[in-house]
């Protein structure tokens, strides 16, 4: 997976020191890999754009105040992107109205949404099997997300390193 130039390290600093939970837990940084590992993937399908996919990737769970049932975490996800661009990221307008948009509403369960959206969501569903979860093809927005073979991989992906090149980005300690 190539480096990102979106997620810096001053990005991923000032979202670690704001976030509450366990940095590696199961909403947390490798997670946050695995989703843009996968979404990035997914881009070179859907013709998503891979600096939204990547900044939801690291900001739709950053602001969780639990690892179960979290309502407004999305919104309040989109919030801290807001307050940070210009400073550690930046996106022109339309993209970031896409970002927010993903965040927002990414555990509403809905399916249709612009193409960029779409697979942002993908993205993280398609990351249910660190938790023992199937994902349901049926709750996929796109096609590339349901094809056997992509499917199929993603499903795997928390199983090889090769999601875990967020670290390199992050500090040892918090
Ligand atoms: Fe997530």
């Amino acid at each position: 997976m190539k480096r990102s130039s979106v997620l810096t390290a001053p990005l991923l600093q000032a979202i670690r020191q704001q976030y509450q939970l366990t940095w590696d837990g199961i909403h947390g940084v490798s997670h946050w890999a695995r989703v843009r590992t996968i979404g990035l993937r997914l881009t070179d399908h859907t013709g998503a754009d891979p600096a939204v996919v990547e900044l939801f990737s690291v900001f739709h769970d950053a602001c969780r105040t639990n690892e179960d049932r979290d309502p407004g975490h999305g919104r309040r996800g989109a919030d801290l992107a807001a307050g940070l661009r210009g400073q550690v990221f930046d996106l022109p307008d339309a993209a970031f109205a896409l970002l927010v948009a993903a965040c927002t509403e990414h555990t509403s369960g809905t399916t249709e949404a612009h193409a960029t959206v779409q697979t942002c969501w993908d993205a993280d569903r398609l990351d249910l099997g660190r938790v023992g979860i199937r994902p349901d093809p049926a709750r996929l927005c796109t096609a590339a997300a349901r094809t056997l073979r992509l499917f199929t991989w993603a499903t795997r992906v928390h199983l090889v390193g090769e999601a875990l090149d967020l670290a390199h980005l992050t500090p040892a300690t918090p």
